[in-house]
């Protein structure tokens, strides 16, 4: 391990000519009202979780700077998407669907001209891996794509008119207003995409701010947004949440708050809003998902669903499986299996081929993770696994922690990182009751195959979580799927269907069925007079 440490960074030479860094990005531009404006004020320092060798010396590359926009510019772009929302009255919410969708198609072209430096940066900036940064790439695009499909199947079942009751009406889905989206640092660019572009096509102007980290990564997407949308339709900004969305929160000129992170700054962001009531709110917070392994089971399926589940991206998904039940029967098995195949994981930087496991991005994550382990050894847990908990500058090699309990950190803080801590139980019902008295309530994975004991948990589980995985890991896909979570782990549900309804609102146009009537509706859909009243088909 000694050596793997100490060859663990490289030289910047020996970085692939691909992605090479070059000079350091030093980005001043915001995007509001439709132009890049410039920022002369303060800049954060944007430093990346890999480390490289400088004449024997392993340093934090810094990768560059990014704006630290004050309360008032924050309110400028704030300010350009409640113009360009205009009270309902924009040309945006009031454009038809199809042209819309035409900005959303011009967008997605435009992106994926920028896969490369986009890639490149999910790399340096938060350590993904070269196969998952394409892939989060990839899939925000097909995500787009299935979105403007999803909304085209909307908008045909809304061009036809219903007649209840004597009551002829027609229904479409009109949007709600300004849109404040803000995502995660772990899917900088799928994650803030899930919310953003259901939100634009809808027809809501929107207000972005990256995330923590992956923040240079939106940079060459800024002058897509520019010149996709009309002006005012889409805001960049970048800073200090405390600083710009607490202000924007506070204006109560928000409409729709989506936002992926901790339950708590979720909390804190909303109680900012003066009128709650008007606040809707699509939200994706913390979760402890736990994978439950009983005694009849496939164990070599359980251990390598366990292992991606609770280690892919080092464990930072919020997904993840954050803790393993592992029925005593079969729990020294497990911990065998599960520590030979956790050997293979390849550590390195993000470029490199078959990397597994890749340095950290948060300040400060080491410490915490060694604070976790050791407050485990300390009440009686060991780290299994050779190697496990050690660590070399932003990187933490995953800690295998057996048998913990109870009275652990671990057993019930969200770990979001590279330490897995395996619960031996003989009886199920304290299983059960950790799922009952969670606070969190995302998902969990069931691994076994006696289809009583496995039909009777999916009975007790289908009021504790969102989704139930059988035989395999915690995860969102795929994305037409719901995604949600009960208790802290999120409010709303979002899917490529359901995100379409999270950001507008029902509206109904109605009347009497009677002559007068049938002939003003008739004239007003022949002769094109509104844009919402209208049987056009989008082919
Ligand atoms: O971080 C949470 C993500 O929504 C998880 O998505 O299950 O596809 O990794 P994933």
């Amino acid at each position: 391990m000694e050596s793997l440490l100490d060859n663990l960074y490289p030289n910047a030479a020996d970085v692939p000519q691909a992605w090479q860094l070059g000079a350091p990005l030093e980005q001043r531009d915001y995007l509001v009202g439709g132009e890049l404006r410039h920022w002369d004020g303060p800049l954060a320092t944007v430093r990346s979780p890999v480390w490289l060798k400088d004449n024997g010396q392993e340093q934090q590359v810094v990768l560059g700077h990014a704006p630290l926009l004050d309360a008032d510019t924050a309110m400028t772009a704030l300010d350009a998407a409640v113009q360009a929302y205009d009270k309902g009255r924009g040309a945006w919410p009031n454009m038809r669907v199809a042209e819309r969708i035409g900005h959303v198609e011009a967008f997605l072209a435009r992106m994926r001209e920028q896969r490369q430096a986009v890639v490149k940066l999910l790399m340096w900036e938060i350590g993904k891996n070269l196969a998952d940064s394409e892939k989060e790439f990839d899939r925000t695009c097909d995500y787009i794509n299935e979105t403007i499909n999803a909304l085209k199947d909307l908008d045909r079942r809304s061009s036809r008119f219903e007649l209840v009751q004597g009551t002829l009406g027609q229904i479409r889905r009109a949007p709600l207003g300004v849109a404040l989206c803000m995502g995660p640092y772990n899917y900088p660019l799928n994650e803030t995409f899930t919310t953003l572009i259901p939100a634009l096509i809808m027809g809501n102007t929107v207000v972005f701010k990256p995330a923590k980290f992956g923040v240079l990564l939106i940079r060459p997407l800024l002058e897509a947004f520019r010149d996709s949308f009309p002006p005012g339709v889409i805001n960049v900004i970048y800073g200090k949440g405390r600083e710009t969305v607490s202000a924007v929160m506070a204006s109560g000129k928000v409409d729709v708050f989506a936002f992926i992170g901790t339950h708590k700054a979720a909390s804190d962001l909303k109680k900012l809003h003066p009128r709650p009531h008007r606040l809707r709110a699509a939200l994706g917070l913390d979760a402890k998902n736990p994978g439950i392994v009983l005694p009849r089971v496939d164990l070599d399926n359980a251990v390598e669903q366990a292992l991606t589940g609770a280690l892919s991206f080092n464990g930072q998904r919020c997904t993840a499986l954050k803790i393993l039940f592992v029925h005593e029967d079969v729990v020294e098995a497990f911990l065998d299996k599960f520590t030979r195949k956790l050997a293979t994981l390849k550590p390195g930087m993000p470029w490199e081929p078959g990397v597994a496991l890749t340095p950290l991005p948060e300040p400060g994550k080491i410490d915490y993770l060694d604070g976790l382990v050791h407050d485990a050894t300390d009440k009686g847990a060991r780290v299994v696994n050779e190697h496990g908990g050690r660590s070399r500058g932003s990187f933490f090699y995953p800690a295998l922690l057996y048998p913990v309990s109870a009275q652990m950190r671990v057993y019930q803080e969200e770990q979001f990182g590279p330490v897995v801590p395996i619960v031996p139980y003989r009886d199920l019902q304290t299983v059960i009751d950790y799922v009952l008295d969670s606070d969190y309530g995302q998902q969990l994975s069931l691994f076994g195959n006696d289809p009583a004991t496995v039909g009777s948990l999916i009975d007790i589980f289908a009021n504790q979580v969102g989704r139930i995985n059988i035989n395999t890991q915690c995860q969102r896909g795929p994305d037409t799927y719901p995604f949600n979570g009960r208790k802290n782990s999120a409010e709303g549900t979002l899917s490529v269907h359901d995100a379409l309804r999270v950001f507008s609102i029902r509206t109904l146009v109605a009347t009497r069925f009677e002559d007068d009537n049938k002939a003003l509706f008739s004239d007003i859909i022949r002769n094109r007079r509104s844009s919402f009243l209208t049987t056009d088909y989008i082919f």
